[in-house]
């Protein structure tokens, strides 16, 4: 696998907070709460602990700016569709995630998290149309694949990419337990976020 070298930024509660990363691409990643959004970023990043990791939901309530090879930024969010949050603390996460989303420059691309065991939620679903609204390129990545018998996820996967109208090859599906599917997600990022650098991509 890839070794990426993640350092932490800073973590932000509101736009005064966001670092100056000097116009680098950023890539959001964004899904439910209890996705797995902070595990990914482990494991992509290949440390154990640079994102909070949290046995009940709503773990993460801050942006978390990270630098990934001197290149690139990576954005762990609060996760949405989390109830047992007070109404204050729903507005104030609300109102930081908007900031973020509408004033935020440099956001190269998005990568929305989904269950691959259930596929895409209706909140999953009016996250990635926002985000279509924005013009901000997606990738979906499918967590929790170990959960999912190794003959049923590609069709599991199409099920998901046909529900968001998305196009399978924005897509894969990642175990985070397993550490598999990462070098996938990370060439569908360089050609993202390097398209010169890349291989072209197959047919
Ligand atoms: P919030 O910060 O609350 O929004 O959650 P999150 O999306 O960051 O989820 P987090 O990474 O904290 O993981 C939530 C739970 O799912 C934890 O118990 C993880 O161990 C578990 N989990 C995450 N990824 C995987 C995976 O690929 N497979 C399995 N089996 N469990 C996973
Ligand atoms: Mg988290």
């Amino acid at each position: 696998m890839k070794q990426l070298d993640a350092k932490f930024l800073t973590s932000a509660a509101d736009k005064s907070q966001w670092p100056d990363t000097g116009g680098k691409p950023e890539v959001v990643v964004v899904g439910r709460s209890n996705v797995g959004k902070s595990s990914f970023i482990n494991a992509l990043t290949n440390r154990k602990k640079l994102a909070y990791v949290g046995g009940t939901p709503g773990k993460t309530q801050l942006i978390n700016f990270f630098d990934v090879d001197g290149e690139w930024t990576l954005v762990d969010v609060p996760g949405y569709g989390y109830a047992k949050l007070s109404q204050a603390q729903l507005q104030k996460m609300g109102k930081m995630m908007d900031d973020y989303f509408l004033k935020r420059e440099g956001i190269s691309c998005a990568i929305s998290l989904i269950d691959l065991r259930h596929g895409p939620t209706s909140d999953d679903l009016d996250m990635v149309q926002f985000l279509k609204d924005q013009n901000i390129p997606i990738l979906c990545i499918a967590t929790k694949a170990d959960k999912v018998p190794k003959t049923k996820r590609l069709a599991q996967l199409r099920k998901s990419a046909q529900a968001l109208n998305l196009p399978l090859r924005a897509m894969a599906a990642v175990s985070s337990v397993d550490k598999t599917g990462f070098d996938e997600v990370y060439t569908l990022l360089q050609n993202r976020l390097f398209p010169e650098k890349s291989e072209p991509e197959q047919a």
